[in-house]
């Protein structure tokens, strides 16, 4: 029997959550820091120095840690637990500057040859100024470092693109981790999220999930953190995913592993795929060293084979020796934001909640607080309504039923989740 501690306490976490208490092998589940949402599927551990915490995993014998959000891999923190013997189911903060500097990133993977739009970094506005003539519209700008989200823009002007450089590299606009920009050159494509489990040595894809990262119908409105997802994503055939692993996965984490740092855990890689000759070509926007999140929420309820086999293997470097299985339904996670998302914090909100069918799939909680025995709407992303079904349009049909179960003043979500794929199939 296991006891597993997770790092993290949003969607995500509260998804992979669920998954772990079907298995009749795990005992405990622990989490930090505290939220109302996962409290109610386990203990909540809280700690004030990475001491404390390492003394609270060993005292109450947690069998190993799986790390949510990407600031638990680029603070240092898993380290400190790899340091401790505690087992993590993460990245060494190395591996993590993947996601931890674009600019890194970028370089890395433009040593190993992996296809991704052209780019410069630099800390000099002339530089960018430059770089920025040679390139047509829209402009890419990104923040070097962690921004939670927000460090990407996409701008139509020149001279707004001038203006926020100059702000982004004088400190202004992100702090430190916009000292440093990438431009990129715009790629035109459709979207997809792949995740690759990793052992250091091999790694096996989970089914690809399409996200949808702006905030109104039909792709309008700012970035967010991703207003919905689902998985399988149709468009990606297995020949897309041939050259997604043998192009982009594959020469990333054998360079990594070349140059001392074996990458052991979720690697999210953001793809933009483009058609060159009736042939679909992918192209590496990004990478992230964890599970997504809302795909998370789509990947864990699909997922057959225990994750806490999964990451057994990877602890114990034998992930070739289990074959990941997936049931062969869709899943549709629709993301239920508050009134001001992303724009400010909202004032919270009591929700109110009626009983529903639980064939049509099962919320999670994100963004909640419990206020006297109450839930509120506290966070951005509040709850999402995941849809399970034999295919994508009944997971569709049956998130949008979950979320006539689900009420509080402001509460707004995309009403064309999964519009590409459902369009394709009309
Ligand atoms: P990133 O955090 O780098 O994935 O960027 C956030 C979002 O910005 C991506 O999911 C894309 O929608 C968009 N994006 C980033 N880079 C590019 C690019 N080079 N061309 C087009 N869109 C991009
Ligand atoms: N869904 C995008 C992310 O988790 O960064």
């Amino acid at each position: 029997m296991k006891n597993i501690l997770i790092l993290g306490s949003g969607g995500r976490e509260y998804a992979i959550a669920l998954h772990l208490l079907k298995d009749k092998f795990v005992d405990n589940l622990y989490f930090t820091p505290n939220n109302a949402g996962v409290a109610r599927l386990g203990k909540i551990l809280e700690y004030k120095t990475p001491q404390e915490l390492i003394e609270k995993i060993q005292d109450l014998k947690i069998d190993f840690v799986i790390v949510g959000p990407e600031a638990y891999i680029v603070d240092g923190i898993t380290d400190l637990l790899h340091i401790a013997g505690i087992k993590v189911f993460g990245p060494s903060k190395k591996a993590g500057m993947l996601e931890g500097s674009k600019a890194y990133m970028k370089d890395f993977v433009t040593r190993y040859n992996v296809p991704t739009a052209r780019y410069i970094q630099t800390t000099d506005l002339k530089e960018a100024i430059t770089f920025l003539k040679n390139l047509t519209p829209p402009y890419v700008l990104k923040a070097d470092g962690l921004c939670a989200g927000k460090g990407v823009l996409i701008l139509e002007d020149f001279n707004e693109a001038v203006r926020n450089l100059e702000e982004m590299l004088s400190g202004k606009a992100f702090g430190d981790s916009g000292k440093c920009v990438v431009i990129e050159e715009y790629l035109e494509g459709f979207e997809l999220s792949v995740f690759a489990v990793c052992d250091g040595e091999s790694f096996q894809v989970l089914p690809a999930c399409q996200d949808h990262k702006r905030l109104l119908d039909n792709d309008e409105g700012p970035n967010t953190g991703g207003m919905g997802a689902y998985s399988p994503a149709p468009s990606c055939d297995t020949a897309l995913m041939e050259k997604i692993k043998n192009k982009i996965l594959k020469p990333t984490l054998d360079g990594l592993l070349k140059e001392g740092n074996p990458f052991c855990g979720i690697l999210f890689a953001g793809i933009m795929v483009q058609e060159k000759n009736g042939e679909l070509e992918p192209f590496l926007l990004e990478y992230n060293v964890r599970f997504g999140d809302p795909e998370c929420e789509v990947l864990m309820p699909l997922l057959k084979t225990p994750l806490r086999e999964i990451c057994e293997h990877v602890f114990e470097k034998k992930l070739d020796s289990l074959k990941i299985e997936f049931y062969p339904k869709s899943a549709m996670a629709v993301v239920v934001a508050s009134k001001d998302y992303p724009y400010k914090k909202s004032i919270p909100m009591p929700i109110s909640f009626k009983d529903y069918d639980s064939t049509l799939g099962h919320i999670v909680f994100a963004g909640v607080d419990e206020i006297d025995g109450k839930l509120y709407a506290t966070g951005g992303r509040v709850l999402l309504c995941v849809g399970i079904g034999e295919n994508v349009l009944e997971a569709r049909n049956n998130a949008y039923k979950l979320i006539e179960s689900v009420y509080f003043e402001g509460m707004h979500y995309r009403k064309d989740i999964g519009y590409r794929v459902l369009n394709a199939i009309k």
